[in-house]
């Protein structure tokens, strides 16, 4: 098996569909991390900038509007595609975006001023050589940041599901699905720490962030629930649970949104990250 295949094929098809038709309900949901992770990583004017894991391209147009040149890396050629359409519909001259393992790919040596991540970085079958492989690419001093998710307790999007599953059977403990590549791969911050300092990076900082995030940037429960239930991981959640019992499962899942629902605005949930910035 060639490095990072499931993924490949994860976010080439099944994981990808979701992302490209919500794109930016997406980015509704995550501006606050977005926020986070520009105030850390401060790019600017003069400073080329890798996008890691960029999907369908807000962080790396966004840092293509404060710098001088923004490349954004991903596997997924669905997700890069929606990349190219934003950043030419911007008429964005400085952005850039390459179908690449981030873990494998040739860069330029110490081409980048600033390594920025939003949730891209927790996918690698190899991480250690996937970050020795982010360092290189850059500047010696250069800035890495980035988030990450701390665990599935943390973030009640799908804490949520993961109690309704539980009740369910066959769920043996909310942190279990952490471990491999995932999306709670990064979770542990000492490891980060350790996984970083291994791969040479210095300065290490790991900042617990928690914002409330709005279940899918808005809209009425109704829009709001079936984007939950749309999105890779809940899908991968609720079908740990017997057919004949998944209706009332998802009707669980209804409940404890409408729960969180204020009209105007949406559900509202807790969500936790980690803020990561190291010095290559
Ligand atoms: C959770 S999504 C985040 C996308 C985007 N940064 C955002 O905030 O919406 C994770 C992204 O990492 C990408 N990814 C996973 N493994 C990768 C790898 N080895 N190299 C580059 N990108 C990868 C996926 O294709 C996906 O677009």
């Amino acid at each position: 098996m060639s490095p990072n295949e499931q993924q490949f094929e994860a976010w080439n098809g099944g994981e990808s569909v979701h992302y490209v038709d919500h794109s930016d309900r997406y980015d509704r949901q995550l501006a606050p991390f977005a926020e986070a992770l520009f105030e850390r990583a401060e790019p600017g004017v003069h400073h080329a900038v890798l996008d890691v894991g960029c999907g369908c391209g807000a962080t790396t147009i966004a840092a293509a509007h404060r710098a001088r040149r923004a490349v954004g890396v991903d596997i997924s050629r669905p997700l890069l595609e929606v990349a190219d359409q934003r950043a030419r519909a911007g008429s964005l001259e400085n952005a850039e975006f390459v179908v690449a393992d981030a873990q494998t790919f040739a860069f330029d040596e110490g081409a980048f001023d600033v390594v920025i991540s939003q949730f891209g970085l927790m996918f690698f079958d190899d991480p250690r050589s996937a970050f020795a492989n982010l360092r290189r690419a850059l500047v010696p001093g250069g800035r890495l940041a980035f988030v990450c998710w701390r665990g599935l307790e943390d973030n009640e999007w799908v804490s949520i599901v993961g109690e309704v599953v539980a009740r369910h059977g066959d769920l043996p403990s909310l942190g279990g699905l952490a471990g491999g590549p995932g999306m709670f791969a990064l979770k542990d911050p000492d490891e980060t720490g350790a996984l970083l300092a291994g791969a040479g990076f210095t300065g290490i900082e790991v900042e617990a962030i928690s914002p409330n995030i709005v279940l899918g940037g808005g809209g009425s429960l109704d829009a709001s629930s079936e984007f939950l239930l749309g999105m890779g991981i809940v899908r991968g959640l609720l079908g740990r649970v017997d057919p004949p019992e998944r209706a009332e499962a998802i009707e669980a899942v209804h409940a404890a949104l409408a729960e969180r629902y204020e009209p105007g605005i949406g559900v509202g949930l807790g969500a936790g990250g980690w803020l990561v910035c190291a010095s290559g």
